[in-house]
C-alpha cells in the first residue's frame, strides 16, 4: 500500500507551489514530469529550484553533483500525454473551480487507471474535483505550504469517496517527502486556510480602517507573537489574489458574513497589486 521510489511523480504547474513541490519529490529520489502550458513558465520554474537548491549547495548542506542530480530527475513537459508513466499527480494550478474541473478530466484521461490523482488546492472541494474523473476513489487533497522546501505540513483531504488504499499512499508518500501529513474534512478553507485567512483579512481591515499603520500591525503580530511573518507580509507572499479567493471559497461555501473580504483587498487586487510577485502589495519590492 506504501509509496515506491519507482512511483513517478506528475506535477501540473510550474508555479510556486508546483516547482517546490516537483523540487521536494526529486529531492526525495523520485522521477518527476513537471507540466505548464508555456515553456517559459517551466523555465520560470526550473530557475526558482535551482535558486532554492543552491541555498543548500551554499551552506554545504548539498553538494553541487547532487543538486545536478535532483534538477535531472526533473522532466519538464507541456504536453499531458507525457503523464501516462506517473503513478502520482499532485495538480498545483491557479486557484480556479473550472480549470481545476478540466485538469482532472484530462489527468483522468492519460494516466494509468491506478494513478492517484492529488490537488494542492487550498480551499476548493475535494469531493467536487473527484467528481470530474471516473476514479473518486483515487482523487484526495494535498495541500503543500509556502515555501514548500521549508514548510513541513501537508494538510490531507479525503474526498467523499477517497479510498482508505488511496489515503494510506498519500500519507507514506508525505512521509517519503520529509513532511508530516495532518487529516482533515473537505470542508472550505480545509483548516489551515480557515484560521488563516480571517487572520489576515482581520489585519487588512485594520489597515483600512487605520487602526495602525502597516508596520505596526506587522510588527504587532510578528513580536507580540511570534510569528515569523506579519499578516500583511505574509499576505503579500502568498499572493492577495490567492487570500481573496480563499476568502471567496470561505464567504460563499460557509455562507457566515465574518468571512466578508476587505473592500481594501477587493481594490488592490483589482489594481493588479497582488504582492512579491507582482512587486507591489501593502509593501513594494
Ligand atoms: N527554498 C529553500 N529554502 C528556503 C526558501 C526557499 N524558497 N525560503 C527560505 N528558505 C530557508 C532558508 O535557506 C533558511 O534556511 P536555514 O535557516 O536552514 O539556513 C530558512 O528557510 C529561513 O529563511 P531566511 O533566513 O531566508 O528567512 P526567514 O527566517 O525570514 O524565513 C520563511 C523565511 C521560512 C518564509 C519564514 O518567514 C516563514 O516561515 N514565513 C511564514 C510562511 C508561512 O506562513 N507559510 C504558509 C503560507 S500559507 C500557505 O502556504 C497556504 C496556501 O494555501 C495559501
Amino acid at each position: 500500500m506504501g509509496t515506491k521510489m519507482s512511483d513517478v511523480i506528475g506535477v501540473v504547474g510550474a508555479g510556486t507551489m508546483g516547482n517546490g513541490i516537483a523540487q521536494v519529490a526529486a529531492r526525495a529520489g523520485y522521477n518527476v514530469i513537471m507540466h505548464d502550458v508555456r515553456d517559459e513558465f517551466l523555465d520560470r520554474g526550473l530557475t526558482a529550484i535551482d535558486k532554492s537548491l543552491q541555498r543548500d549547495v551554499d551552506k554545504e548542506r548539498l553538494d553541487a553533483e547532487s543538486k545536478q542530480a535532483i534538477i535531472g530527475r526533473i522532466r519538464r513537459t507541456t504536453d499531458f500525454a507525457a503523464f501516462k508513466e506517473a503513478t502520482f499527480v499532485v495538480e498545483a494550478v491557479t486557484e480556479d473551480l473550472g480549470v481545476k474541473t478540466q485538469v482532472f478530466k484530462t489527468l483522468d484521461q492519460v494516466t494509468p487507471p491506478h494513478a492517484i490523482l492529488a490537488s494542492n488546492t487550498s480551499s476548493i472541494s475535494i469531493t467536487k474535483l473527484a467528481a470530474a474523473t471516473k476514479r473518486p476513489d483515487k482523487v484526495i487533497g494535498m495541500h503543500f505550504m509556502n515555501p514548500v522546501p521549508v514548510m513541513k505540513l501537508v494538510e490531507v483531504i479525503r474526498g467523499m469517496a477517497t479510498s482508505d488504499e488511496t489515503y494510506a499512499r498519500v500519507r507514506s508518500l508525505t512521509e517519503q517527502l520529509g513532511k508530516v501529513a495532518l487529516d482533515c474534512q473537505d470542508s472550505p478553507g480545509f483548516v489551515a486556510n480557515r484560521v488563516l485567512m480571517p487572520m489576515i483579512n482581520e489585519a487588512i481591515f485594520a489597515l483600512y480602517e487605520g487602526v495602525a499603520s502597516r508596520e505596526s500591525i506587522d510588527g504587532i503580530m510578528k513580536l507580540g507573537m511570534n510569528h515569523p511573518m506579519g499578516p500583511l507580509t505574509l499576505a503579500d507572499f502568498i499572493g492577495l489574489d490567492v487570500c481573496l479567493a480563499i476568502m471567496n471559497v470561505l464567504y460563499e461555501g460557509l455562507g457566515d458574513p465574518k468571512y466578508r473580504p476587505c473592500p481594501l483587498l477587493k481594490r488592490y487586487v483589482d489594481a493588479g497589486w497582488l504582492g512579491r510577485k507582482s512587486g507591489r502589495g501593502f509593501y513594494e519590492y
